[in-house]
């Protein structure tokens, strides 16, 4: 099972950004434990801060892996692109966030990956990320 996590802008900045929000640990740490978790899964890692980096990597990736987690996250509410980006791929899509997008301000409601998407996580902190890598596995 090949897997790719692709996030999206400011999520470089984990463990130091709102960490009231976002928790203390940086991605880079979360990864090495999941990794550890899913010895079986081959999992690759992807982040940018730029939206058409984002678009190419989907592309990229989206004929050859089993399966893209993907947080857009700002991205997620204003990119008709990266949605016209999954849309033209074969590999689905598990959108995935660290936060309840829904409990916080009103532009976080609106997706535009979810329509596309093949399910979407939210809410459960880092472990959001665990708990898509498991929905492949089922
Ligand atoms: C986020 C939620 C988005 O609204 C926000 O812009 C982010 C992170 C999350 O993982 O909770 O940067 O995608």
């Amino acid at each position: 099972m090949k897997l790719i996590i692709i996030n999206g802008p400011n999520l470089n900045l984990l463990g130091k950004r709102e960490p009231e929000v976002y928790g203390n640990e940086t991605f880079e740490d979360y990864l090495t434990t999941l990794k550890g978790k899913f010895p079986d899964v081959d999992l690759d890692y992807f982040q940018s801060n730029i939206e058409g980096e984002l678009i190419d990597k989907i592309q990229e990736v989206g004929f050859s892996h089993d399966g893209i987690i993907l947080n857009a996250a700002a991205y997620t509410h204003t990119s008709v692109g990266i949605g016209d980006a999954i849309k033209a791929i074969e590999t689905p899509v598990v959108e995935v966030h660290i936060s309840n997008t829904f409990a916080r301000e009103e532009f976080r409601h609106q997706s535009y990956i979810s329509p596309v998407a093949k399910g979407v996580v939210l809410g459960f902190g880092l472990q959001s990320y665990d708990l898509a890598i498991q929905s492949f596995l089922i």
